[in-house]
């Protein structure tokens, strides 16, 4: 991708991205959350916009600066994620989803900090609502984009996501051997219905525009 502003190759759409983590309350000053930089999303965010997106990223607590002239949502739980998400979702024409959103939440936080007594404490957790999923489930969808962090099975893992999901496009990354979390360096292996690609490790600024390229030519097909 070229940096070519309002003539890029994403001139004129409107991407919406989610990234980063979430966090879910176990109490005032406790919560359970996933592993993730930002990173990925975040140059993502940056590589469309450079592109000539209009772009919205709604992200959970990162350390990361956020990229100029895009529009950040910052948003803590996974719940607030899907709000902030599916407010904005009617003008998106690309969805793309890099958050490692909380699969289950502490179902009732507690409100004053949980003192410890006895030797094991249970936790009751609830499932959150699958983002990704119901953005694909919308009757007038955009061009959804997924990712799989897999740690074995990663081609079978990432294209039953992108069945089941009914997604237009996944893309998976290998976590088993350091690689993706907190690296500045990444590789993808990319797929949509009927095809495939794979994008060889590479820093996440390279591969965020490589991934943007494989958008750009499937949005133009659909
Ligand atoms: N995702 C989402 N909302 C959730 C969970 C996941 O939007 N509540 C999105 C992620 O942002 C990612 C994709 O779904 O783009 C796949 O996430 P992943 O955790 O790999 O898959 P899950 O469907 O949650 O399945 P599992 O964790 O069991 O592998
Ligand atoms: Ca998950």
């Amino acid at each position: 991708l070229q940096t070519t502003g309002v003539n890029g190759p994403l001139a004129g759409l409107h991407i919406l991205l989610t990234a980063g983590p979430t966090r879910e309350p176990i109490d005032p000053v406790r919560y359970l959350s996933n592993r993730s930089s930002g990173r990925m999303g975040f140059a993502l965010a940056a590589a469309a916009r450079r592109a000539g997106a209009q772009v919205t990223l709604v992200h959970g607590p990162v350390t990361i600066p956020i990229p100029a002239g895009i529009e950040a949502v910052a948003v803590e739980t996974a719940q607030q994620m899907h709000t902030a998400v599916m407010s904005r979702v009617s003008s998106a024409d690309v969805f793309i989803a890099t958050a490692a959103v909380a699969d289950y939440r502490p179902e009732s936080p507690a409100s004053e900090k949980i003192k410890k007594q006895s030797e094991h404490l249970q936790l009751e957790l609830a499932r959150t609502s699958d983002i990704l999923a119901e953005v694909a489930a919308l009757p007038r969808r955009p061009f959804v984009v997924g990712f799989a962090a897999e740690t074995q099975q990663v081609k079978q893992h990432a294209l039953a996501k992108l069945e089941s999901k009914q997604l237009d496009m996944i893309a998976a990354n290998d976590v088993s051997a350091g690689q993706g979390f907190d690296q500045e360096d990444n590789a993808l292996q990319v797929f949509w219905p009927g095809g495939e690609h794979m994008l060889p490790r590479q820093s996440k600024h390279q591969l965020a525009e490589a991934l943007l390229q494989l958008v750009a030519e499937r949005v133009k097909q659909k």
